[in-house]
């Protein structure tokens, strides 16, 4: 029996991933920190001090943990308290970024700050909607477009053109994506995810951010960062290589329970972190 087409589309993706080769260092750590999580007699601190002993790693992760994302009354100054303080899938998350944006060359700088926009987007509606979780959306935020990075480092050519087509045939990104490749970003953005053992709740919105009503393992996380996605677009913070702002997902849109009067107050939160995270585009 033949498979759906959407498994067949997620082998293919698969196939072309594994000619990447310029990943090994992300999954290294990521997969070497995963692994000693999973081991019953691991404490915080020796997960603290796996990230330690890698010093501009820590330092990025310190520099984010402390940045406007996070909005601390108190100085994060080691590992071991921000585990503590922003919890394992948190700082996971950020170790994961800081690596994989360090592959970012100066052309995707643009991206960068996308990704760090919708971070800070992510979380400023998720605090605004009163939720305890807004770490942990921000992190989703600043993950959502990883697939274009492992897209843009492996296979440029094809890149080009896809920017070609969003240029000339006014496509959304991801469309021009499908059309040239048959998979796009937030494919290879799960795919990815799942790779790396980070969890459901964080890969599903790589997948889904373009299609949040599909969402199931946490539709709000999805849904928020799909709305934070489309604001900073709108905003024409950083730039994720679309064109055009596409229309917010009903279905996304309602299941957040916003209204309309509920967008300047959002505005009016985020516009002030935006203007303090411009300092950590320098990260990339
Ligand atoms: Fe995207
Ligand atoms: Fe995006």
């Amino acid at each position: 029996m033949a498979s759906p087409p959407d498994i067949q589309d997620r082998t293919r993706a698969k196939k072309e991933v594994r000619r990447i080769k310029n990943l090994p260092t992300v999954p290294g750590i990521v997969a070497k920190i995963s692994r000693i999580v999973e081991n019953p007699e691991t404490s915080v601190a020796d997960v603290g001090r796996l990230i330690s002993q890698d010093q501009v790693l820590s330092a990025k992760v310190l520099r984010m943990a402390n940045s406007a994302f996070f909005g601390m009354s108190r100085k994060i100054s080691s590992i071991p308290q921000a585990l503590i303080i922003l919890g394992f899938e948190v700082v996971k998350g950020l170790v994961l970024t800081s690596s994989v944006f360090d592959m970012i060359q100066k052309s995707m700088a643009g991206l960068w700050e996308h990704s760090i926009g919708c971070a800070a987007a992510s979380g400023v509606i998720a605090t605004y909607l009163g939720r305890d979780d807004a770490e942990e959306v921000l992190v989703a935020g600043l993950l959502h477009d990883l697939g274009k990075v492992v897209l843009a480092l492996n296979l440029p050519a094809e890149m080009s053109l896809v920017r070609e087509k969003v240029a000339q045939d006014r496509l959304y990104f991801h469309e021009a994506e499908t059309q040239v490749l048959d998979f796009d970003h937030a494919e290879i953005g799960q795919w990815l995810a799942e790779h790396w053992n980070l969890p459901e709740s964080l890969s599903e919105p790589m997948r889904l951010h373009h299609r949040p009503e599909k969402a199931v393992v946490k539709p709000e996380w999805t849904a928020i960062v799909h709305l934070a996605d489309i604001i900073v677009r709108a905003i024409g913070f950083g730039n994720g290589g679309d064109l055009l702002v596409p229309e917010i997902s009903p279905a996304a849109w309602s299941l957040l329970g916003l209204k309309k009067t509920d967008f300047l107050p959002i505005l009016e939160n985020l516009e002030p972190k935006l203007a303090s995270l411009r300092d950590l585009t320098a990260l990339a």
